[in-house]
């Protein structure tokens, strides 16, 4: 959370190349926003809470300047104002933060009896003091950085600036992404790539507990004993316009109406590494169980997986929330692969768990988007999915990536374990290659889901009902409807709800189900037939054609016939589609709904 960047500039563009990167952060946090640069031989700081926009309004464009930092933040220590945003600054130090300072009251306890006056309640503001409290000290910033390192706790990606040294920008990293970019006559740096992609897309990246010097024409990278260390160049291969928004009216849309392609390019490249990499096939086919841990809609993937992998691969799964699994007791050994799914590649807990699993020697493996992010580098294996840049701070094209990589894994251990007869295999093959056209069918008819979404925004409760692999598929709907619509929701299975949760159906909360397993069918339709005794309204979504007669079913979304190996999908795109279009109603702010941040890196 919270995106950082920095320029050094021959070409005195600063400013605007700190606005246009933070604009490109802001999927990592959007409650407030600020920058500072070098101008007339001082450090002019601009602030202001609420999104980029805002503070675009306090900026003057036409200012030079050849340095900079900027910041947006998503709020840890004190609430989103403007005094609480970031830079901060102490005495000669001005410093963003993304991170947590775990030892910040300590810390600021001792800088106060030092005679230090805080002007803010974040914890950035302590380590700033800190910092400059070093610097009075030694006059030298390496020196005090190193310090700083031994001093705090916590995680940071920190850039800073020193009123002594104003061609300069300083680099600190523990725990928290932070990369520098170069080009010709301006080096940056940056908690994404795409913060810089319009520059440079030749990039290096800080690990922890190294830190950076930055000037227009050199960067020098050091670990903490403050020894110069060579690190390698890398290259990335998205364009700048791989993020944009192109003519769809929010990003959101944009990612859904994308999943034909990210998903062919996925199910391509997945389907190829396992083919020629087939020691890791056998290999992930001999593990006795596999953990899969992630947070949020990643998790959802995993419930998916967690179907598809124990009824094709014979592999008992179990799926686990990274904030839960790395504190409790796992029962791990060697035969156990630990698989984490995330679309960044950088959320704390996942990370954590991740960090947790490998001292115990674990094998694991990443589903990761983000590539050469912390859990992409840390994982035994990784497989990418294809997504590209997923800007929406509600995951789809991410969500659907990972749910095809799974099933590619279950489909491919279950070849291994000759557990699929001849013709399921080229029945199987064959829905994997008709997926995309399958997909843009279903994204054609996005009137049946504005007329659903009429139905739906002004009600204060939804239900979500499945089971078996339609239970896993409806909790991530019902996470996505509540994420930016702010409809709340309870998804439940269509079995259970008898056991209490009913008595709170009315003809006041529409039921949202889907019924796409023929053994299961029937006893989830009774499922319904309850609610609607109840006076629910019923939206039905399913491949059984014989369902479509039902008239306690207020309306149905009717599927092709596949396997299960790409059912999830297309599931999944009504439930997108329906919470996308009742946000759009409601008139809320969809690619950046409120609270929210997509890339979580505190605990
Ligand atoms: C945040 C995002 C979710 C995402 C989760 C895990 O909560 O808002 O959309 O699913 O983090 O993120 P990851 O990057 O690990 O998949």
């Amino acid at each position: 959370m919270c995106g950082i960047i920095g320029v050094a500039t021959k070409n005195k563009q600063a400013i605007s190349i700190l606005l246009e990167g933070l604009e490109h952060l802001q999927y990592r946090g959007y409650d407030s926003a600020g920058i500072a640069f070098i101008h007339n031989n001082g450090i002019q700081i601009i602030k202001s809470q609420g999104q980029i926009e805002a503070l675009k309004q306090k900026v003057d464009l036409t200012i030079n300047s050849n340095l900079g930092i900027g910041h947006t933040r998503w709020a840890t220590h004190g609430r989103a104002t403007t005094n609480n945003a970031h830079p901060h600054q102490c005495g000669k130090i001005t410093i963003v933060h993304n991170g947590i300072i775990e030892n910040y009251l300590t810390l600021k306890e001792e800088l106060q009896q030092k005679g230090c006056v805080f002007q803010s309640d974040t914890d950035t503001e302590v380590a700033c003091a800190l910092l400059d409290d070093y610097y009075a000290q030694y006059q030298d910033m390496k020196q005090t950085i190193r310090q700083f390192m031994k001093a705090i706790q916590g995680s940071y990606a920190i850039a800073a600036i020193c009123m002594d040294e104003p061609n300069t920008i300083y680099a600190i990293k523990k725990d928290s992404p932070l990369l520098i970019g170069t080009s010709s006559n301006q080096n940056f740096i940056a908690s994404d790539i795409q913060a810089i992609l319009m520059h440079t897309n030749h990039y290096y990246l800080l690990d922890d507990l190294e830190f950076a010097i930055i000037t227009a024409d050199s960067t020098l990278f050091y670990n903490q004993d403050g020894i110069e260390i060579m690190k390698e160049e890398k290259e990335a291969s998205l364009s700048a316009n791989s993020a944009s928004k192109a003519c769809y009216e929010h990003y959101m849309l944009k990612e859904i109406y994308e999943q034909p392609t990210t998903l062919k390019a996925t199910i391509e490249t997945v389907t190829k590494l396992l083919k020629t990499n087939t020691s890791l096939l056998s290999r992930l086919a001999s593990y006795k169980r596999i953990d899969i841990v992630a947070c949020g809609t990643a998790m959802h993937a995993g419930l998916v997986g967690k179907y598809l992998l124990e009824t094709y691969a014979h592999i008992p799964v179990s799926v686990e929330l990274a904030s839960e699994y790395r504190y409790k007791q796992n029962f791990l050994d060697p035969q156990v692969l630990v698989i984490i799914v995330s679309q960044s590649g950088e959320t704390a807990d996942s990370l954590a768990a991740l960090k947790m699993v490998k001292e115990k020697h674990i094998p694991t493996l990443g589903i990761v988007n983000v590539v050469d992010s912390c859990i992409a580098r840390s994982v035994d294996y990784v497989i990418y999915t294809q997504a590209g840049p997923e800007i929406a701070v509600a995951s789809t094209k991410a969500y659907t990536a990972q749910v095809i990589c799974l099933s590619l894994l279950a489909f491919s251990i279950a070849k291994q374990k000759n557990l699929l007869a001849e013709t399921q295999i080229e029945m199987i093959e064959k829905d994997f290659e008709q997926l995309p056209e399958l997909i843009s069918a279903l994204l054609a008819n996005r009137d049946d889901y504005k007329q659903i979404a009429t139905n739906l925004y002004s009600h204060s409760d939804i239900f979500y009902l499945g089971r078996g692999l339609d239970y896993a598929l409806m909790q991530e709907g019902s996470l996505k409807l509540k994420e930016i619509s702010y409809i709340h929701s309870e998804c439940y299975p269509a079995g259970e709800l008898k056991h209490g949760t009913i008595s709170l159906i009315t003809e006041k909360t529409p039921v949202i189900a889907s019924a796409t397993n023929s053994i299961l069918d029937d006893k989830t339709i009774s499922n319904l037939k309850e609610t609607a005794a109840r006076g629910a309204p019923i939206y039905l979504i399913t491949n059984n054609v014989s369902l479509s007669n039902d008239p306690s079913i207020t309306k149905y979304i009717l599927l092709p016939s596949t396997t299960d190996f790409v059912l999830p999908i297309l599931v999944s795109i009504p439930l997108q589609l329906i919470a996308y279009e009742t946000a759009l109603v409601k008139g809320c702010s969809i690619d950046k709904p409120r609270n929210l941040a997509k890339s979580v890196t505190v605990e």
